[in-house]
């Protein structure tokens, strides 16, 4: 694909990785992504900000073809989807100097073997003129690595976030046209990418607040002509009260675990809780850390195995530990056969979340009558608890 022209001398350059399926070998990708660039040709400066993922660079240094010449590469953000054709940019444009924080530059260094004669560092709040355009570099980091920066275009009044705002999406439309649709992708992508650092993510909106943004042109993703579409949702992700919302990822391996997950969904939802259910064995893990956005309970499913949780389960565990979801209460249910440490040892793998646990619930072989009633009892304790603090 060509350059294309966002406004006077601005243009979006890049890459749709239309058949990307999986990033950091992890996290799902269905509906591909994109590594966006851009270039700003000032009166007196030209620079290109970021680049893009290193398959990438034939069809990305092919839009440079005919560019005159390049004052300043900014990389924004060290991590190898965007700064991994810099080297080749470099190479083309000898006369070019690296624009990146203190700190992105000595990744860059270890990253992509940079040499260091070729950076420039800027401080916080620092200004580049570029003659008739001013930019202007803003400290931003954990979005989603220790050294990120985004740079605001003033004239322009556009915002160039990198990964910040961004959103896993292959699409031909440069702007935001189905905010439905990128709403969905921009959360998966806040709860994979951005949601471990939601704390400091927010005092990175605060820092973003006064400033007069008519446009933010993410590193992935389509570009938001309606910032506050993308800076709301932001806001509600971090900052809103959890929901009445109870989330089950499970794994059953004879049909026990199941038939308790069955009947705590229906106890739950009897008693006006809502539930989303996640088969470990087979979901999305996209889908199931963006329910982790915003629900107050995590019920984690699971039989003994091996004396100890299903490495599924382990695995859920393991993933919401890690992406410190806002959840409140978590809980155990489960089938065993003749013993084990199942609670034990899932309880000593989630350090990080700030939950009350409440009374597991296991039972040795299929589910009894008794084991029932103990779900409900559960489903009475989730439910009131949420009462009590007001989650709708
Ligand atoms: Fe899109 Fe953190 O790189």
């Amino acid at each position: 694909m060509k350059a294309r022209k966002i406004k006077d001398r601005i243009y979006w350059m890049g890459s749709l990785d239309w058949d990307r399926r999986l990033f950091d070998a992890l996290v799902p990708l269905p509906d591909g992504t994109s590594y966006n660039a851009y270039l700003i040709e000032g009166s007196e400066k030209t620079v290109l900000i970021d680049s893009v993922d290193l398959p990438m660079a034939d069809e990305f240094l092919s839009q440079l073809e005919g560019i005159p010449r390049i004052d300043y590469v900014i990389s924004q953000h060290a991590e190898q989807d965007h700064s991994g054709t810099i080297p080749q940019v470099l190479e083309k444009f000898p006369d070019a100097k690296l624009i990146s924080t203190p700190k992105a530059k000595g990744m860059l260094m270890d990253l992509l073997q940079i040499p260091e004669d070729v950076f420039i560092t800027v401080k916080d709040g620092e200004a580049l003129s570029l003659g008739d355009k001013t930019l202007k570099f803003i400290y931003a980091p954990w979005v989603h690595w220790p050294e990120t920066m985004v740079t605001y275009l003033e004239e322009d009044k556009i915002l160039f976030s990198c990964d910040f705002f961004g959103s896993h999406i292959a699409a031909t439309d440069l702007y935001v046209t189905d905010e439905g649709r990128v709403y969905e992708a921009a959360k998966r992508y806040y709860a994979e990418i951005m949601m471990p650092f939601r704390n400091i993510i927010k005092k990175n909106l605060d820092k973003l607040a006064p400033y007069d943004i008519e446009i933010i042109a993410p590193s992935h993703g389509q570009l938001y002509p309606n910032p506050s579409f993308i800076i709301d949702a932001y806001h509600d992700w971090i900052t809103a009260s959890p929901k009445n919302t109870v989330v089950i990822p499970y794994v059953s391996m004879h049909e026990s675990t199941k038939l308790m997950v069955d009947h705590l969904v229906s106890a739950l939802v009897e008693r006006g809780v809502r539930v989303e259910q996640f088969n470990l064995g087979v979901t999305d893990i996209g889908k199931l850390a963006m329910a982790l956005v915003d629900a107050a309970t995590i019920v984690i499913g699971t039989p003994t195995f091996l004396a100890g949780p299903h490495p599924y389960a382990a695995y859920g565990a393991f993933l919401a530990n890690a992406l410190r979801p806002k959840a409140k209460f978590l809980s155990i249910i489960g089938s065993y056969g003749w013993g084990g440490k199942t609670v034990e040892t899932l309880a000593g793998m989630i350090p990080n979340l700030k939950v009350e646990v409440i009374d597991p619930v296991l039972c040795k072989g299929v589910p009894s009558e008794d084991a029932f009633k103990a779900l409900d009892d559960l489903a009475d304790a989730i439910a009131e608890k949420h009462k009590e603090q007001d989650f709708t």
